[in-house]
Formats: C-alpha cells, structure tokens, sequence
C-alpha cells in the first residue's frame, strides 16, 4: 500500500511512524508536513533513511500544493494527523486553526474526491479528538452518539473538520473513518501540553502552572496505545464508521502534576517536596473544560482493541524518554518555544 500520513513530523504522527515503518517493509509511507513550529525531524531518526520512508515537506492548505502530492504518489491510504493541535495557541491566535483543520481537511478531501472512484479500495482515515463533545459533568462518559458541544476554537475547528469528513461519505461515498482520541502523553510530544511542559519545568526548577485550581479531568491515553488503535480501526474498523478511544484513565490535573513530581522524583533521586513546592495556582483558561471521558466500548468490541498501558507504566516510560533525549528537548525549546512560553503564561496571575 502506498500510505500518506499528513503531520508525520508532530507528537502522535511521528509516534505512528516510528511504530509502523520499520515493522511494514511492505507498505511505503509518505509523511506530508508542513514542518511547523510542532514538528521536530529529530523524533523521525530513527526511520529517515529507510527505504519505505520519505518525507514531502507540503502545506495542506495550499490546494496546489496537496495536489502535486497526490498526483505523485497516487495514495491508496491517506492518515490525516496534521492539525493545529494546541488549545491555548487556538485561544490567543485561531485563525491558523481555522485554515489548518478545517481548509486543510477539506483539500485533502478534494484530493481523494477528485481521484477516488467508490469502488476503489482506498480509505481515509481521519484523526480527532475528544474534545468535539465538550465538557461533561461529574459523571457521564462520551459515546459516539454524544452530540457535538465544542469550546474552544481548536475543538470547534476538529468539529467542524468531523462533519466535513462525514459529510464526504455521506454526500460522494468517499471511503472515511474517523477515531476521537481523549489526551495523549508519550515521548515526542511538544513541551506546550501538560505532562512534558510539567516535567521539563520541574527538571528546570520553574513553576508549574495548574490552571484554575487543578480540578478539570482528563482522561489520559499512551501515545502508543492511541497508534495501535489507529492501525486497528484503519484494519478492522467499518468504513464510514467513528470510533472513540480512550485509556480509562481519568485524573484530575493535579493528580497528573502530583504524580509525575513523584516520578521524577524517584527518577533523579531529589526530594519530591522540593518539587511540590514548584506548584502554581494560575488563572484559568476561558472556556475550560470541566471533564472528558470516553467509553471505548465500540473500538473494544467491534475491532478487539485494548490499551495495553496503564497510566503508572506509560507515565514512568514518559518520564525517562524525557531524561534520556535532552538533545530533543532542545532542539524544540527553541526562541520560538520561549516567546510562546511569555505569551501563554506571562499575563497569568498566581
Ligand atoms: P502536533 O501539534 O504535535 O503535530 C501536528 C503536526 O501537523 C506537526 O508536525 C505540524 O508540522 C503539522 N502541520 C500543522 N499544520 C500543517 C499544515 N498546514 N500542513 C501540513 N502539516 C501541518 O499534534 P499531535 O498532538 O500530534 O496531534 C495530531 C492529531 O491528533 C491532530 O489532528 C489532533 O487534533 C489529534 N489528536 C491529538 C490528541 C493529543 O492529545 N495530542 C488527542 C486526540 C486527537
Ligand atoms: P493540555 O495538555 O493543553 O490538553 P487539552 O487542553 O487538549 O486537554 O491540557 C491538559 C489539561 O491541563 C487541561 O485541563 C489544561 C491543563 N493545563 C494546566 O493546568 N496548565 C498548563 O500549563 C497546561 C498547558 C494545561
């Protein structure tokens, strides 16, 4: 199969890369990447200069652009990651989340439209998130039948890129699946989300900035885990079909921060009340999130998937990718890195 897999370069894409490039020789997988500040050609070492694996460097919202590609490489799969994927840049700056998720999405819809005939056996497979459902009270899991409810301008434009994707299926039998993933933490990931800015803050001895006052709950999935399930749906998943994925692992934030200061602390052998003791109380982010969790029940049933993570395992394998690839660490904390980090946090009062 020939496999295009938009936004390779970034947290999950690369993830997904690493895992399947080096286990399916047979198969030759394309990374389309617009190279963004979120993307690091670091996290694809270890598979660059393997034969089934190229990388175009393309912009999916210039249509010219996505053409060439497609005309080029006449893929049978397309697995479409590439996002704006961070919701507090979407909150000081959502016209890029608009272009990226939504226009982009549609152009590569056109692409296959234009080249897909409905009997083909091609598919593409939409990646999303969660957080298209909204917020959820204290009880209460999401189903794929749970009604649309974003609030941020990221999750509006993941919701509105959904129903484009349905809206191809449902109006050109365009081959589509979509998955809606809760929050992903693993290696690779920017150091903007939670957990790696958390670990790469306590290591520096910053603060940890916890907004509101840490009650919201995630629901946390191993990046590993989310990937299989991707390769899962994408293998044994119906076509037109949407699946959730979720670890079953809901926390509240400052659980997660909690926990991973006892981790770091075991790892590097300092006290954990000096780590505690880092511990910011900061203005809460508009619009946030009370709870998400999801109920993986379809995924489990229909296509037999499981986390094999749990949250201990997956929080220390994290932990010590972090410790070990310090040159990854700085090649993303770059002046860039360090503009966001003033803009994001410096009018945040304690
Ligand atoms: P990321 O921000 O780490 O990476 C995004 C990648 O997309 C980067 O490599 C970037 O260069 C690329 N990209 C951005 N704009 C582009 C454009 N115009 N053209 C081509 N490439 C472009 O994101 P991530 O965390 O790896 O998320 C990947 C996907 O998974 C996203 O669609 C996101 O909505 C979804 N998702 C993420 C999570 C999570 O917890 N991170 C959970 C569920 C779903
Ligand atoms: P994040 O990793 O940005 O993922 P998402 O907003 O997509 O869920 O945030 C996870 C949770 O952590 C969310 O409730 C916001 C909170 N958070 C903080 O408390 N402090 C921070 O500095 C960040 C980045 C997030």
């Amino acid at each position: 199969m020939r496999i295009i897999v938009t936004g390779g370069a970034g947290f999950i894409g690369a993830n997904f890369l690493n895992q399947l490039v080096p286990t399916l020789p047979e198969h030759s997988f394309v990374n389309v990447d617009k190279l963004t500040y979120a993307a690091n050609l670091e996290s694809l070492r270890a598979i660059d200069s393997l034969p089934n694996y190229v990388l175009r460097q393309v912009d999916i919202t210039d249509m010219a652009q996505v053409d060439a590609v497609f005309d080029e490489l006449d893929p049978d799969l397309v697995v479409h990651f590439a996002a704006e994927s961070h919701v507090d840049r979407s909150i000081l700056g959502p016209r890029e989340f608009i272009r990226t998720n939504i226009e982009g999405t549609f152009n590569l819809l056109e692409a296959c439209r234009k080249r897909w005939s409905r009997d083909d056996d091609r598919l593409f497979h939409h990646v999303s998130t969660d957080e298209v459902y909204g917020s959820l009270g204290d009880t209460g899991l999401f189903t794929e039948s749970t009604a649309y409810d974003p609030s941020s301008p990221y999750s509006a434009s993941k919701a509105a890129s959904d129903h484009v994707v349905r809206a191809y299926h449902r109006t050109y039998g365009l081959p589509v699946k979509i998955t809606n993933c809760s929050n992903n933490y693993g290696p690779m990931q920017f150091p903007e989300k939670l957990i790696p800015l958390m670990i790469l803050n306590a290591l520096e001895r910053k603060p940890l900035p916890i907004y509101g006052e840490g009650l919201n709950v995630r629901d946390w999935l191993y990046v590993a885990d989310h990937c299989d399930a991707i390769w899962t749906v994408i293998q044994k998943g119906r076509v037109g079909r949407t699946y959730n994925i979720g670890g079953n692992n809901e926390k509240r934030n400052i659980e997660v921060v909690d926990t991973l200061c006892q981790v770091l602390a075991e790892e590097t052998g300092c006290r954990v009340g000096e780590l505690f003791a880092l511990k910011r109380f900061v203005t809460d982010r508009p619009g946030h999130d009370l709870r998400y969790a999801i109920d993986a029940s379809r995924v489990r049933e229909e296509c037999g998937w499981e986390p094999k993570e749990t949250f201990d395992t997956g929080i220390r394998k994290t932990v010590r990718w972090y410790l070990s690839n310090q040159d990854w660490v700085r090649d993303v904390r770059s002046g860039d890195y360090r503009k966001w980090i003033d803009l994001n946090y410096g009018s945040r009062t304690a």
